[in-house]
């Protein structure tokens, strides 16, 4: 019995070396931490309970049956974090450069099943150097049965990506499907072909960095949600967001106590809204003043900032907060903030997460750019996602809500629960100015009847009171009532039921 039990000793002590102390003194060096150490941060203390610690792949090939390392290059298990369950897997760069073997991939799915059986997130931290070369097209079995799990679980368990190094080739799509990407900047990289082959086919010279780093995904692609500047800080974060989320589709996300009023007011937000219709203010003012403690997790915070996406809490619940944000592109709608809403919308719906947005929307942007890039059906997505969307939804339209960005952002024709306005808010088809020029046209050499008209115009339509006539908001709210209002309106909407008609999935507008 004691050979046995020293025998296993051994065997833990030399799984858990990994790639063996020279490759861990590598990977501190690039400032990376191992994947073991990652696990630790990420779970809370002592949770972790590691699977699969002796596995090992099966191949022969290319001198590979004298290097075997328990484990193949990726530590699964499961833990808590905050006391929540999750399974985890992380690729362990150390071994043969976290590449995925056909063992490799098992592994991972075998924690997928898992998840998925139980109801409980998977997280996965990625840092490999893709498909294991010497194992060929076993490999690449290996991948599409992660990927086929990724798109079964997807809308099921909460699946969130930290990708810690590199991720390329066909290896980005297993993130790519999961509901959030975060990167750590100068260490990651995704791309679907690297810096050579770019330069082979079509003579650009870029780095990899410029070609797929966190701050490309983060700024430039909106691949990926977040960047953080290392590890320690992804894995808190990681650690913070996912406070905010449900175990799996059949329960509410989690509630948390808090000590912040629920009809807490806020006289300064009776102010914020200039009196000048074209000057810009800071949305996020209002999000901050309206949810608990002023704690807000924006997504995506520098791609498409002329939306604002993310989770805060109210009465300790989670809810999924989309805003138009007037101070970029006047908070108009374009091709990259549709569809950076549109997801997130979905990803709430998918997760019973309630909705509440803020509109400011002057319309869509115009120009060949949008139209040419596909406006239409991109814009056709946030439309068709806030349709779709059976969790309650609360809408403050605080100034702007022109034409069909008035209907996308949440209207009550899209079976918005609670639209309130503030007595700021302008509901028409379009801006005074745009208008006049449409339907006075005739009289456009007259600035003085031109000025008169849009006066008659404002005094008309620029106001909330047409559209509350006729039932299309519920009421017209001062702005520093806005948390109680929302408040009241969440707590009615928790008994809330819709059903979309059966089908075997809706066709959004890919
Ligand atoms: C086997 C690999 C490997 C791989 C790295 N290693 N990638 N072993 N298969 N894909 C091994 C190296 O041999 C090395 O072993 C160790 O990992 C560390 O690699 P280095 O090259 O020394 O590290 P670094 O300089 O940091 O470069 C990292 C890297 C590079 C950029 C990832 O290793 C690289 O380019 N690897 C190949 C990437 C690739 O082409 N993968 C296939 C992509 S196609 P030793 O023993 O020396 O420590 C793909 C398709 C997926 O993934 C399709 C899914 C549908």
């Amino acid at each position: 019995m004691q050979d046995i039990l020293e025998e296993l000793e051994r065997r833990r002590r030399r799984a858990r070396l990994g790639g063996g102390e020279r490759r861990i003194a590598a990977q501190h060096a690039r400032g990376k931490l191992t994947a073991r150490e990652r696990i630790e941060l990420l779970l809370d203390p002592g949770s972790f309970e590691e699977v699969d610690m002796f596995v090992e792949h099966r191949c022969t090939d290319f001198g590979m049956a004298d290097q075997r390392i328990p484990g193949d290059g990726v530590v699964t298990g499961q833990g808590t974090i905050n006391g929540r369950p999750v399974f985890v897997f992380s690729q362990d760069f150390t071994v043969f450069g976290g590449s995925l073997s056909e063992a490799h991939a098992e592994k991972i799915c075998k924690i997928m099943d898992r998840a998925m059986r139980v109801g409980a997130p998977v997280i996965g931290l990625n840092d490999s150097g893709g498909a294991r070369i010497q194992e060929g097209v076993a490999s690449l079995a290996g991948y599409a049965e992660v990927f086929q799990r990724n798109v079964l679980a997807s809308g099921v368990v909460p699946q969130i990506s930290v990708v810690m190094g590199p991720c390329a080739g066909g290896a980005v799509y297993s993130p790519a499907m999961t509901d959030f990407i975060f990167m750590v900047r100068d260490t990651s990289y995704m791309f679907v072909t690297g810096p050579d082959v770019v330069r082979t086919v079509t003579n650009e010279v870029v780095t990899h960095e410029e070609l797929g780093g966190a701050d490309t995904h983060t700024r430039r692609s909106g691949v990926a949600d977040l960047a953080f500047d290392n590890d320690v800080q992804a894995l808190h974060e990681v650690r913070r967001f996912f406070d905010f989320l449900p175990l799996n589709n059949r329960e509410e996300p989690p509630v948390r106590p808090t000590f912040d009023d629920p009809f807490r007011e806020e006289p300064s937000l009776d102010t914020l809204v200039p009196a000048d219709p074209s000057k810009p203010y800071d949305m996020m003012e209002v999000i901050l003043k309206v949810v608990d403690e002023g704690d807000f997790f924006e997504l995506q915070k520098d791609y498409a900032k002329n939306i604002i996406i993310g989770f805060g809490r109210i009465e300790g619940r989670t809810v999924g907060i989309v805003a138009n944000q007037p101070m970029v592109l006047a908070g108009c709608l374009d091709i990259a903030s549709s569809v950076k809403a549109a997801r997130f919308v979905r990803f709430c719906d998918c997760f019973n997460i309630p909705i509440v947005t803020f509109v400011d929307v002057p319309g869509f942007l115009p120009g060949t750019a949008q139209e040419h890039g596909g406006i239409i059906k991109h814009g056709a997505k946030l439309l068709f996602a806030y349709a779709e969307a059976t969790v309650p939804k609360v809408t403050v339209i605080t100034r702007k809500a022109y034409g069909g960005a008035y209907d996308v952002m949440s209207s009550k024709h899209l079976r918005g629960d609670v639209n309130y306005a503030w007595p700021t808010a302008e509901i028409a088809v379009m801006g005074p100015k745009g208008a006049v020029e449409i339907i006075f046209r005739d009289e456009k050499d007259d600035p003085e009847k031109i000025a008169r008209r849009e006066r008659e115009y404002r005094e008309r339509f620029a106001n909330p009171f047409v559209a509350a006539r006729r039932g299309f908001v519920d009421d017209i709210v001062m702005p520093h009532g806005t948390r109680r209002r929302i408040v009241q309106s969440l707590r009615w909407l928790r008994r809330k039921r819709v059903d979309n008609p059966w089908k075997k999935h809706s066709n959004i507008p890919l």
